[in-house]
């Protein structure tokens, strides 16, 4: 089968790839020319694990190739998938559609014939018949164009596992829409096939499915992490309490890591776009355990600053910090929202200096905060520190054997706000170990 994807982010280049894995001949359309060129020679213009190699292996195999051309993608193919990113508006906490309707509007001269339009991109509840509308007006068409809605829930650094193996498929229609059906369940018939539950729906509901599944896992994180402000004020230890929940299975495992909270380009902006749109709807008060989710979020980055400066004593002017993790989670170079990095800024702002290390996200971190200092090497990041932050678990940061360290800081002085360092080891080889809601 023929198709296109609109927008190669993130999101977009993967399902591309993806879509070529599964047997389609595939065109990635990006107005990026620069990120087209490294998409065509194989590469991903960000880190994704396993991405590579499928970019690879589908430009060679000649079922995958990028463009810079809306005309060309509209001739190539009668079904396009559109993947844009959708950010906040400047300032505020609205989603910013620009980039999906000028999409849509780009496309929509070339659709001369029957094409179905299969929206991923996040959007607020009521985006939908906004494309159609623009793709009515703009098509020649017209109401031969089918819109669909079809979410996609993929994670970070398990971007290509996600998107081959789902938890399940969404499909959002409008009404008698037989034939966009018949195009979706057939471009993703080995998915399907493999027992995925597909489940669909009408437009309304596949939009805020998406919000809802990212502000339920937000919630959660959020859940976890108020327990650890409890644990903290009680002597408990929440990486043990949220083992004994997690092993309830109407609660699970998954999503219950206490920490540093959740970052990212995803639930935070996710999360406050979904409340803004509640409000715009009058339904405000039905999402306010949602604000309270987004407040113990910003909470666990203040309290690792008020314990960084509970440890050096206060003042932080002159101090020197080291961070372990810039990246917003393991396994991606992606700095989006990173909670890493902004408690790194406020650090910065009350005086200390910082030095952050990173095995992935140190140059696109090196670009947003040119004021941090920057060294590749995690053990001589550590060279004269007065006090080590570990906000990012790279799991190389848990290899690290303490003792190795502690002579070269000025008094060997850790906080753990992820969970993952051992800090029993770690106060026997000398240092004073501190953990986000452990004893
Ligand atoms: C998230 C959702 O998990 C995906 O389902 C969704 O498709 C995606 O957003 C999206 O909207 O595109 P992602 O942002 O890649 O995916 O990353 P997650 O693995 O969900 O982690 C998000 C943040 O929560 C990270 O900062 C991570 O460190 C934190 N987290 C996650 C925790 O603090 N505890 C946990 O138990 C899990």
């Amino acid at each position: 089968m023929k198709m296109t994807v609109i927008g190669c982010g993130y999101l977009g280049a993967t399902h591309a790839a993806c879509m070529a894995e599964l047997g389609h001949e595939v065109l990635g359309m990006d107005s990026d020319i620069d990120k087209v060129h490294t998409l065509n020679s194989g590469k991903a213009p960000f880190f994704e694990r396993d991405l590579d190699d499928l970019l690879a292996k589908h430009t060679a195999s000649g079922r995958l190739r990028f463009t810079a051309s809306y005309g060309e993608a509209a001739d190539f193919a009668d079904l396009h998938f559109i993947g844009v990113g959708t950010p906040n508006q400047p300032g505020t906490d609205a989603y910013d559609l620009t980039h999906l309707f000028d999409a849509a509007r780009r496309l929509a001269p070339g659709l001369t014939g029957p094409a179905v339009i299969a929206v991923k991109s996040t959007v607020p509840v009521g985006t939908a018949p906004q494309v159609a509308e623009i793709l009515r007006e703009y098509a020649p068409a017209k109401d031969l164009i089918e819109v669909a809605w079809n979410p996609e829930f993929l994670r970070e650094s398990f971007a290509v596992d996600d998107t081959l193996r789902p938890d399940r498929l969404v499909l959002g229609f409008k009404r008698d829409h037989s034939w966009a059906e018949t195009v979706l369940r057939q471009a993703f018939a080995k998915i399907i096939e493999s027992g995925t539950p597909t489940i669909v729906t009408d437009w309304a509901t596949a939009e805020l499915a998406k919000g809802a599944a990212n502000s339920f896992l937000a919630t959660k994180i959020s859940f976890v992490n108020a327990m650890a402000e409890v644990c903290e004020k009680s002597g408990a230890n929440v990486a043990e309490l949220a083992d004994i929940l997690g092993h309830d299975h109407r609660i699970g495992r998954h999503g219950m890591r206490p920490g540093l909270g959740f970052g990212g380009g995803c639930l935070p902006k996710d999360l406050a776009g979904f409340i803004t749109r509640a409000d715009e709807l009058e339904a405000g008060p039905a999402v306010d355990m949602l604000r309270e989710a987004a407040a113990v979020n910003g909470r666990r980055r203040q309290r690792v600053v008020d314990l960084a400066r509970e440890e050096l004593g206060g003042d932080l002017s002159g101090k020197r910090i080291t961070i372990w993790g810039a990246a917003f989670k393991p396994d991606t170079d992606d700095i989006r929202d990173s909670p890493a990095l902004a408690v790194a800024q406020a650090l910065h702002d009350l005086g200390a200096t910082v030095t952050i290390t990173d095995p992935k996200a140190l140059d696109n971190a090196r670009k947003l905060h040119p004021e941090l200092d920057y060294v590749e090497d995690p053990i001589a990041a550590v060279d004269d520190a007065d006090l080590l932050l570990h906000l990012t678990e790279w799991h190389q940061y848990s290899n690290i054997d303490p003792k190795r360290l502690a002579n070269r800081t000025t008094s060997p002085k850790v906080i753990d706000a992820r969970g993952t360092l051992n800090t029993d080891q770690w106060r026997e080889a000398g240092w004073l170990a501190r953990a986000l809601g452990r004893p």
